[in-house]
């Protein structure tokens, strides 16, 4: 086995006796993205995500139907991702796809294809955990953290801060005991009457707004764990009472159309309140964790990382604080097949594949 040291990282060249290249196809199809990606020697080749227009009209994630459209798009989205990459399925090493967490319906789609092209070329197969991808999508960028670091992933279903001994080594640290980040932007998003998802709409009005013009309470909330439940209630509250208290009142005073207007006047305001609440809420929380641990490589991961006052949060607090930060490319924040493919990556490596008998599951179960 040969070992090679690049900018603190260790990678350990491939064990399987060949010594050419190592290209790898890895599906994604956890909710409601069908995505594919190809790796070869660790870099992204190409990245081809399909995305469901199909829940918007809901105001939110239909799981049913997005089984459905995942087995409309899986076909074409790999082949693009094959068309894109030039590379042809012969010269694929492994099969990888998304196992666990998410919509059980969805999760079956990128599981079965990926077995089935797994058996059909005679090619391993890599199981990979969407959270652990989210967390590795920091490596692919040239410009990666060295290990240790800690990684505050932030996404629909998740909220959580990793802390990353090796690619393969990691330990969930602190986490919400309720909503995730993401569903404490898209649920404000949906009381303010915006569309599903409305995390990507209440960070477009808030950069027109004012962050300190409405407070909303932060949670205490021990050691490193988050609760974003009290907030969306704080929202629900304020909202009712037309911008005047956001405590619980027997008769909310306001009418709907009152409420209404008030929104309509407010909005960049109330937005950029509620996400300035919302980043303070995770930075403080990634301030403890880095002192505790006392580390100084800091990412983000997971749709949330899209955010741009979590992306400015990061940086000003780093350079306060002394850290190295890091944010993934805006393609591999949200979900996507190129994490999962970078994952496999250092899967591979350690001769980590499963056999054809793995089903997928919609737990969060950490190894
Ligand atoms: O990681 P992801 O794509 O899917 C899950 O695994 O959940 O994250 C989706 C979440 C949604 O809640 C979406 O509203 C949120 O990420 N999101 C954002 C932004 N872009 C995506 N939230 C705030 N600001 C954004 N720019
Ligand atoms: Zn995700």
């Amino acid at each position: 086995m040969e070992r090679q040291s690049n900018n603190g990282h260790e990678e350990i060249c491939r064990k399987d006796g060949h010594s050419g290249d190592l290209t790898i196809l890895a599906i994604e199809s956890s909710c409601d993205d069908t995505s594919a990606a190809i790796c070869k020697n660790g870099k992204i080749l190409s990245n081809i995500t399909a995305n469901q227009a199909v829940h918007e009209k809901y105001g939110g994630v239909v799981p049913e139907l997005a089984s459905r459209a995942h087995l409309q798009n899986i076909v074409p989205v790999v082949s693009e991702a094959l068309r894109f990459a030039d590379c042809k399925l012969t010269s694929i090493d492994a099969i990888a796809f998304t196992q666990a967490p998410g919509l059980i319906g969805s999760l079956l789609v990128g599981t079965q294809f990926a077995k089935s092209l797994a058996l059909s070329l005679d090619k391993p197969l890599i199981a990979v955990h969407h959270m652990q991808a989210h967390v590795l999508a920091n490596l692919i960028a040239d410009d990666k953290p060295s290990f240790p670091f800690l990684c505050l992933t932030v996404s629909g279903g998740h909220t959580q801060i990793v802390l990353c001994k090796s690619a393969t080594q990691m330990k969930v640290i602190g986490e919400t005991i309720d909503d995730a980040a993401g569903e404490a932007f898209d649920k404000t998003a949906k009381l303010l009457g915006l569309p599903y998802p409305g995390g990507p709409l209440v960070d477009k009005y808030a950069r027109e707004g004012n962050p300190n013009r409405f407070q909303f309470p932060e949670p205490k909330i021990p050691e490193l764990n988050f609760s974003f439940s009290g907030l969306k209630t704080s929202i629900l509250y304020f909202l009712k009472n037309a911008g005047t208290s956001n405590v619980f009142k027997e008769e909310f005073t306001a009418s709907e159309e009152n409420r209404k207007q008030f929104i309509e006047e407010n909005l960049a305001d109330i937005c950029a309140s509620v996400q300035h609440r919302i980043v303070s809420i995770l930075i403080n929380k990634l301030k403890k964790a880095a002192k505790e641990y006392s580390i100084d490589q800091i990412c983000i991961a997971g749709g949330v990382s899209a955010n741009s006052g979590l992306r400015e949060a990061l940086k000003e607090t780093g350079a306060k604080m002394g850290w190295q930060t890091f944010i993934p490319a805006f393609e591999y924040c949200t979900d996507n097949a190129a994490m999962i493919a970078i994952t496999a990556h250092f899967k591979y490596l350690k001769n980590d594949f499963s056999d054809l008998s793995i089903s997928p599951s919609p737990r969060a179960v950490w190894e």
